[in-house]
């Protein structure tokens, strides 16, 4: 993937290779960072970029930089707009995928969280399928989640990700397309960069915000559509790893992923083994609203141009 043309870094728009952190960062020695992953969509009809509920990813990027105790000197409508004004330099007329990423900046020695500063950039790149794959076949990671006492998981913190290579990589190199992770207690969390929602018994079910997940914006987005759209409800509870090989239906949800329908768990066919009818129906939704086509959700969708 090439590095894109220019990016944000504290305030102003730079040449990609201006702007520099040194070796000593600290957000690259402890992992004391906070980052996004956020969608801008080309809809080629209506020749119009639409950034993906931008407000919400920035809402949530902020209270991750808040755990970290990072005082930035943005809003999230700030942040949209010099997103936008990325976007527009660069002069994209495709889906991209946005990056911010706000970190500790100080070039010393020493784990902390206070007496820092912060320094803040966006940078934005071309994306097509993050799993390239219409059908994934995954397996249940023998790494756990990290708990919300040891590194929070509704945080989207740098060191954290750590967790997620771990299980994506062994997940990878075993032959499969991704990680399912449980938590601590032995209930599944989510995949490795991505929500999980299942279909039991007719019943869509999705482990709770408490679960050590990442409250996904996709997760509501798709929450909501299920509900308004197909008429049908969602429990959001503690889900067994031996009720996903029963499920009639499973699939990914973020902003990286989009949606992913899970046809295959450890060898293990999920439903008929192919895609689910309301797996479907929502991946059609999905991506409906997320180009700006639904009238109905639009105001989700942020014109760029
Ligand atoms: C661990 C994890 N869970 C879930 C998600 C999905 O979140 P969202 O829908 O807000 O992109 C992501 C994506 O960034 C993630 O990294």
């Amino acid at each position: 993937m090439a590095t894109p043309e220019f990016v944000f870094l504290d305030g102003k728009i730079l040449p990609y290779a201006d702007a520099k952190v040194g070796v000593m960062t600290h957000g690259l020695n402890y992992g004391t960072g906070i980052f996004g992953g956020i969608r801008g969509y080309w809809n080629d009809k209506e020749k119009q970029m639409f950034i993906f509920r931008p407000l919400d990813h920035y809402k949530r990027f902020l209270e991750s930089g808040k755990l970290l105790r990072m005082e930035l000197p943005y809003t999230k409508e700030s942040l949209t707009q010099f997103t936008i004004d990325l976007i527009r330099k660069q002069g994209y007329k495709e889906t991209v995928y946005i990056r911010p990423l706000a970190f500790y900046g100080d070039e010393l020695i020493g784990v902390r969280l206070h007496n820092l500063t912060p320094k803040m950039a966006i940078a934005i790149v071309p994306f097509g399928r993050y799993i390239d794959s219409p059908g994934a076949h995954v397996t249940i990671s023998s790494w756990r989640r990290v708990d919300d006492n040891i590194i929070p998981a509704r945080g989207k913190v740098v060191g954290a990700y750590v967790n997620s290579a771990l299980a994506k990589t062994d997940a990878q190199l075993a032959g499969f397309d991704e990680a399912i992770v449980l938590d601590q207690s032995g209930h599944v969390s989510e995949g490795s960069a991505e929500n999980i929602i299942m279909m039991r018994n007719g019943v869509f079910v999705t482990p709770p915000i408490t679960e050590n997940i990442l409250e996904g914006i996709t997760r509501r987005t798709v929450l909501q559509l299920i509900q308004d759209e197909l008429g049908m409800t969602v429990q959001e509870r503690s889900i067994d790893r031996t009720e996903l090989y029963l499920a009639d239906e499973i699939f990914f949800v973020g902003s990286g992923v989009q949606i992913v329908p899970i046809t295959k768990i450890d060898f293990r066919s999920i439903g008929s083994g192919v895609i689910g009818p309301n797996t479907k129906k929502i991946m059609d939704l999905y991506f409906e609203a997320v180009h700006g086509n639904l009238q109905k959700y639009r105001s989700w969708c942020v014109k760029v141009y």
